[in-house]
């Protein structure tokens, strides 16, 4: 199974709506909201910044950035139509904040128009993402700025212990919703490579015990991709996602996923 978010344009609205609906539970999450105020502060943005944001989806840090101090502008792209019309819908009442389809790996803009450029969740989902970033490096003036963050999806976890068989659901779904889950062992090399300069790292831990609405969402994903593709039957499927709700009625669920930013700049 691929991808979704990597074959976004050939996907029916159905996954399109679902797509949709988990981004916009993730962007309600403290948690993350705590890791994205962490890295955009390391942009150090300068006044009346223009930011682009490339694989924006429902514009969720779009909107975080349309408000954040400094920004004058902000440009949302992705490559779905379908996903850029919810970005608008709920994005109205941002004067300074506008949505176009395209895909980052070309896009149809001119050279050095932006002070700083946001990769969130993205890079693990594109073929090709160095491409993606040169042209972050092209779209940036001399001196602006980059931020990245994705998952370390490789190291996923919601197993109680050794061999649990609800591990099996994130598999599945770094099978099926993750084009490259090492990506972010490769980010440093990968933005010196694309030119960028003085980077900083940093790790963000995201854990969920109790009402661990992302985690049951990657478990019940993972599960539906096993049945779908053939694995298990409808029944086991069932039992697995009945089991992680098992463990969160009992307090015996734990999920963690691990994050990575980087920030690093165009030298000016
Ligand atoms: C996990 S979502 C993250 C969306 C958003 N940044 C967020 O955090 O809410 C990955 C996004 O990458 C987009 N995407 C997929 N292929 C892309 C490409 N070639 N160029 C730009 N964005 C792409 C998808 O459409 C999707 O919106």
């Amino acid at each position: 199974m691929l991808d979704v978010y990597a074959v976004i344009t050939e996907v029916d609205d159905a996954i399109v709506d679902q797509v949709a609906r988990v981004l916009e539970q993730n962007a309600a999450d403290p948690q993350l909201r705590a890791m994205i105020d962490l890295y955009l502060a390391d942009l150090d943005m300068r006044k009346d910044s223009r930011v682009l944001e490339i694989g924006c989806g429902t514009g969720v840090i779009s909107r975080v950035l349309a408000r954040w101090p400094g920004v004058a502008g902000v440009l949302g792209l992705d490559p779905s139509p379908g996903l850029v019309a919810r970005a608008r819908e709920l994005s109205e009442g941002f004067p300074n904040l506008t949505f176009q389809v395209a895909d980052g790996r070309a896009v149809p803009i001119v050279d050095g128009v932006f002070d700083a450029v946001v990769l969130h969740r993205v890079l693990s989902h594109v073929p090709g993402p160095d491409r993606v970033l040169a042209e972050a490096f092209r779209l940036l003036c001399p001196g602006g700025r980059l931020a990245v963050f994705d998952g370390d999806y490789s190291t996923v976890t919601v197993a109680a212990g050794a061999g649990d068989p609800l591990q099996a659901c994130v598999s599945a779904f770094q099978e099926g919703y993750v084009h490259d889950p090492w990506i972010v062992r490769r980010l440093s090399r990968l933005t010196v490579h694309a030119g960028f300069v003085g980077q900083q790292v940093r790790s963000h831990g995201y854990v969920q015990i109790e009402e661990p609405e992302y985690l049951l969402s990657i478990v019940d994903r993972g599960a539906d991709a096993l049945r779908a593709s053939g694995m298990i039957r409808a029944p086991l499927a069932d039992a697995l996602k009945a089991e992680a709700r098992v463990r969160v009625d009992e307090n015996a669920f734990f999920g963690h996923v691990a994050y990575a930013s980087l920030t690093a700049g165009r030298p000016g």
